[in-house]
């Protein structure tokens, strides 16, 4: 497991409790989750869970991973009786099984190795959702450059595998802390694989 990443996530979700309480699902979610040809999920990097938990709430199944078992406790009192099923593991070296979802989400996380490893785990016509930060000069936050994505990434990495449903990069809103210019994709694996 990757020690340092859990003891600085579970660090800051103790110290800011509220950034486990935000519900609002990021906008990619919002709008490509209808186009998604059944009801598996799996949120990769899931945090407090919004994203999950609006899904659990349109009716999906969503397995939901994160490495701060703070935000993984979090997610269980908040999703009981809901079809959530919360999993504290590293995304280092997790792989989701392999053909099953219908939908994956990566929001507000980037894991090059990973993004690969969803492509793998979405069955024929599945959907994957990615919304993350990219570099940018007017970001309000610096950020480690390893874990911001590159002008145009997104589109290039899925591009020549997947049919691109829709593609943006686009500054991010109000609700989150900094402002900062993000990418979003949302990619459909071809029915005949
Ligand atoms: C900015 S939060 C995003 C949470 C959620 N996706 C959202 O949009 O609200 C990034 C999340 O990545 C998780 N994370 C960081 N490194 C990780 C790793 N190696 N494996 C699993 N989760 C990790 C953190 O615990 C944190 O919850």
């Amino acid at each position: 497991m990757s020690e340092r990443d859990k003891t600085k996530w579970d660090a800051k979700y103790r110290e800011r409790r509220k950034l486990l309480d935000r519900m609002e699902p990021a906008r990619f979610v919002r709008e490509f989750y209808p186009l998604a040809p059944g009801n598996r999920a799996i949120d990769l990097a899931c945090g407090g869970g919004r994203n999950a938990i609006f899904l659990a709430q349109k009716g999906f199944e969503v397995d939901a991973v994160d490495i701060s078992s703070v935000a993984i406790e979090a997610l269980k009192a908040k999703a009981a009786g809901l079809a959530v099923h919360p999993l504290c593991a590293d995304l280092d070296s997790f792989e989701p099984k392999a053909g099953v979802y219908d939908l994956a989400l990566m929001i507000n996380f980037l894991d090059r190795g990973l993004l690969r490893r969803m492509a793998e785990a979405i069955g024929p016509g599945g959907v994957i959702v990615v919304e993350t930060y990219m570099k940018h000069p007017e970001n309000e936050k610096a950020g480690n450059p390893d874990f911001l994505l590159n002008p145009g990434e997104l589109r290039d990495f899925f591009g020549e595998r997947f049919e691109t449903l829709a593609y943006e990069e686009f500054w991010n809103g109000d609700e989150e802390s900094y402002r900062m210019r993000k990418q979003g994709i949302a990619v459909k694996k071809s029915a005949d694989v």
